[in-house]
């Protein structure tokens, strides 16, 4: 079908989209557009028009955004425009309003209240302040995964140093998701105060059943801690329902968000068990120096303090927004139907190995695979002559290369992937 008619046939095709001149050699849209054809999950020409809203190029394939995310040029717009009008007049632009609104947005997004949520510059930042705030003492265990990032392992092991918590790690299995309640369950003894697992792990992207941990932390009377930085932007679910006790996440990976941003979630009634321990301007509800009184602001907001940029606040809620305008059940579709191409194809290549689960219900959109013959520096370099942006995995002793899929990869792109790895076995 051409152009021309894609943009009479589909039901809502607006002229903005029309509008010639807009069009790269690939009939892409290359700028922000106001008004969008209708979001098509399995529509080619939706995806192809969505990806026209990145200024990412056509040349390099993308595929590291478990690492960091492209934005879209609604969002690099937005941070622009507010640094302009706020330079106009040197403020800082902090303002309620703003706050609000962004947060509820990112509430519908997560599943929870706008007063749950803190700005954060990243996932690690959100981890530093539960880590730090819980009380912890010499002595505590918790309990984690010898696959997480460097920014949920180095917190703890920093706390362990000062304060003698103790680390309890079992390597999550990628065979069974049951598998890995029953591996949190062994380890709790009498001393565990908290269980840290990530949403999806960084390694081989494997979602865990956090619903079922949070049913058994509970019953053993544990706090959950959960680092989302792969899933916020990805998958569609709900903090509440979940039920842990606090979630962490970046702003700039699968949320499109400007760089340095992220977002902390701490559940109404954890607010004053994770303690606010960097605070000033914007984290108190009133307080006396003299007197040396403070009542903390009564929202997640106690977390944040002084002075941060408005732009990059504001810019991570045109991502928000553009996440709601396609429907987080349509991005996940997209994702996983992009990494279900890549698994397919990766399987019927001789020597690979994926790792992630084999379970599509137990897979994000995060997909790592080992050569049985090559290291995976040698695959890495591989793909990188095809102009193709992957990432190696070492973390947990993985060894394996990380393909992510978002909403503005294409199949064509994962056909690239899957042409590489088919030719970096010359034997
Ligand atoms: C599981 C996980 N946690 C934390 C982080 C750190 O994120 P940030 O750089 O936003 O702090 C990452 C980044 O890749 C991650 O994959």
């Amino acid at each position: 079908m051409k152009r021309k008619d894609f943009l009479k046939g589909a039901a809502g095709t607006i002229a903005a989209v029309s509008v010639p001149g807009f069009m790269n050699r690939e009939g892409r849209v290359n700028r922000a557009q106001t008004t969008w054809p209708t979001v098509g999950p399995d529509d080619e020409r939706f995806w192809k028009f969505l990806r026209g809203q990145f200024p990412l190029t056509e040349e390099r394939a993308y595929m590291n955004t478990g690492g960091l995310g492209a934005s879209p040029y609604e969002v690099i717009d937005a941070v622009k425009s507010k640094m302009d009008e706020l330079e106009k007049v040197a403020e800082t632009g902090h303002s309620d309003e703003i706050w609000k609104e962004v947060k509820t947005g990112a509430g519908r997004l997560l599943g929870c209240d706008a007063g749950e949520l803190a700005f954060t510059r990243n996932a690690t930042e959100g981890i530093n302040i539960v880590c730090n705030g819980l009380p912890l003492k010499s002595g505590d265990e918790v309990i984690t995964t010898t696959h997480e990032h460097v920014g949920n392992a180095i917190p703890w092991v920093g706390l362990r140093q000062r304060v003698g918590i103790v680390i309890r790690l079992f390597e999550p299995s990628t065979e069974s998701a049951r598998e890995n309640i029953d591996r949190i369950e062994k380890l709790i003894t009498p001393r565990t105060r908290l269980i840290s697992i990530p949403h999806a792990t960084t390694t081989t992207g494997q979602v865990l059943p956090v619903k079922a941990i949070s049913e058994l932390a509970k019953r053993k009377n544990i706090w959950l801690f959960v680092d989302g930085a792969q899933t916020a932007g990805m998958l569609a679910f709900n903090l509440h329902d979940l039920g842990c006790d606090a979630y962490a996440t970046s702003g700039h990976k699968w949320m499109l968000g400007p760089k340095e941003t992220g977002l902390l979630y701490v559940r109404k009634d954890m607010l004053d068990v994770v303690q606010a321990k960097f605070i000033g301007a914007y984290s108190d509800n009133g307080f006396d120096l003299v007197k040396g009184t403070l009542a903390l602001h009564p929202t997640a907001q106690r977390y944040e303090h002084g002075t941060v940029s408005v732009p990059i606040r504001v810019g991570l809620g045109a991502a928000i927004k553009f996440l709601h305008r396609i429907g987080m059940e349509h991005v996940w579709r997209r994702d996983q139907a992009l990494s279900t191409r890549l698994v397919d194809g990766l399987k019927a290549i001789p020597y690979v190995r994926v790792l992630s689960p084999a379970d599509p219900d137990e897979r994000s959109a995060l997909i790592t695979f080992k050569h049985e013959k090559l290291a995976f520096g040698a695959v890495l370099e591989h793909l990188n002559t095809y102009n193709l942006r992957a990432r190696g995995v070492g973390e947990g002793g993985v060894n394996g290369i990380r393909i992510s899929t978002h909403i503005y990869n294409t199949y064509e792109e994962v056909e690239k992937v899957l042409e590489a790895v088919r030719t970096v076995w010359k034997g």
